[in-house]
């Protein structure tokens, strides 16, 4: 039996077919899924492949209704919401930082704030908000070692500032910033604070009471759910006064030929039918995160990059700090001797998968002149025997 960290990982695995064959190491773009989560997409289709019960009320609706509801709950209480309305539902977590950027009301003049290494999904929102409303956008410094600099952050926060947005825990780098200290810095500023939670949700415990956070987006196929769901977190007072980003069907109360009442949240964000095979998977996803313990897979995930970090720094260079505690489940690297697509290509020939290239955060790596980094992500299903099998190949390829 491997226990790692309080994880059987050997029993884990029996979940997770695909690691039979493969190497995965790709986690942080999208994880696999257990057998518990593909069986309930298949229990929607076999058993009650309609739609939910807004619309329709017949026996079969109302139980997927029930579905939704247990799964938007598991949600509320994995991140410590107040109330299931404070959750809806969006394709991913892209989705749920445009509701966001265009649904808050930004006015021309009014300031965004961001950290200089988002990724492209909190990034060209704002871009665009620059461009057809007028918003000025600006960047929080971080510094060599990933971390933001809070003086400038203190520096540039003023009057103007309307909303600042930032990555929780960065996919380039797997650093984590201080939200809570940072969510007391924009209060007081009378801003909005948003958290990119799509690497820290996964792989951490996220309390959005703790930290005091406004919004918060994460998508749950990145966390063993199904794909095509995202969530977006907000307060409830900001929730109700957001707009949606599509209007339609599911997400009114009554229209006139020349009037709409829009739904309370969270169905006024849920406007269209839904992908209602991956919703009716969301409890069994949050439930697998939830029985085997947020802190023990964060655990896990840093005894791997441990491991990676002390076999391999004399031959690589890490992005973002040394220490692998600071560095989450991302193990990201640069090689002299090898590009970053050729270096996955040569991984893949080996059933090693990886992430080669900018990682969607383009603006980063253009900005240093660089072509792109080498990035292996580590979730619960990943053994040390498989870290060990990567530094091997590399070893044997450039000692
Ligand atoms: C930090 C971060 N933000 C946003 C996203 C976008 O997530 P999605 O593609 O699920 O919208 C990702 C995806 O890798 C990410 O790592």
């Amino acid at each position: 039996m491997i226990m790692s960290s309080g994880l059987d990982v050997e029993n884990i695995r029996e979940d997770f077919p695909v690691v039979d064959e493969y190497i995965y190491f790709d986690s942080a773009c999208l994880s696999l899924k257990p057998h518990s989560v593909r069986k309930a997409v298949d229990r929607y289709y076999s058993e009650f492949p309609v739609c939910e019960g807004k619309r329709s009320a017949h026996t079969l609706s109302t139980r997927l209704t029930k579905e939704i509801k247990k799964g938007r709950r598991s949600v509320k209480e994995l991140l410590n919401a107040s109330e299931v309305d404070e959750i809806a539902y969006t394709k991913n977590t892209t989705e749920a930082i445009n509701t966001v950027a265009r649904g808050m009301g930004l006015e021309k003049g009014d300031k965004v704030l961001t950290t200089d290494k988002e990724h492209n999904s909190n990034l060209v929102p704002w871009l665009k908000m620059k461009e057809s409303v007028g918003i000025e956008y600006e960047q929080v410094r971080t510094d060599g070692e990933g971390s933001l600099d809070m003086d400038d952050l203190k520096d540039k926060l003023g009057e103007d500032v309307a909303m600042v947005s930032m990555v929780h825990t960065s996919n380039l780098d797997g650093t984590t910033i201080p939200a809570s200290d940072i969510a007391d810095m924009v209060h007081e500023n009378d801003a909005c604070f948003m958290l990119d939670g799509a690497q820290s949700v996964p792989h951490k415990p996220v309390d959005v009471e703790d930290i005091d956070v406004d919004f918060l987006a994460f998508s749950l196929h990145k966390m063993l759910g199904p794909t095509g769901v995202g969530v977006l977190y907000g307060k409830k007072r900001f929730m109700e006064e957001l707009e949606p980003l599509i209007y339609g069907g599911g997400g009114v109360k009554s229209t006139k030929y020349d009037e709409v009442t829009l739904q309370d949240t969270p169905s006024k964000f849920e406007a269209g039918l839904q992908n209602f095979a991956g919703l009716a998977a969301v409890k069994p996803a949050v439930d697998y995160v939830q029985d085997l313990g947020i802190e023990n897979i964060e655990e896990h995930e840093i005894k791997l990059n441990r491991i990676a970090t002390e076999e391999l720094e004399d031959l690589v260079s890490i992005v973002g700090p040394q220490e692998p505690e600071k560095r989450s489940g991302i193990f990201n690297f640069h090689l002299d001797q090898l590009g970053c697509h050729e270096m996955t290509l040569l991984m893949d020939e080996r059933n090693i998968l990886m992430r080669g290239g900018m990682q969607c955060v383009h603006s980063w790596y253009s900005y240093r002149g660089l072509e792109g980094g080498n990035r292996v992500s580590f979730y619960l299903y990943n053994t040390e025997k498989e870290v060990m099998r990567f530094v091997e190949v590399l070893k044997d390829l450039f000692h």
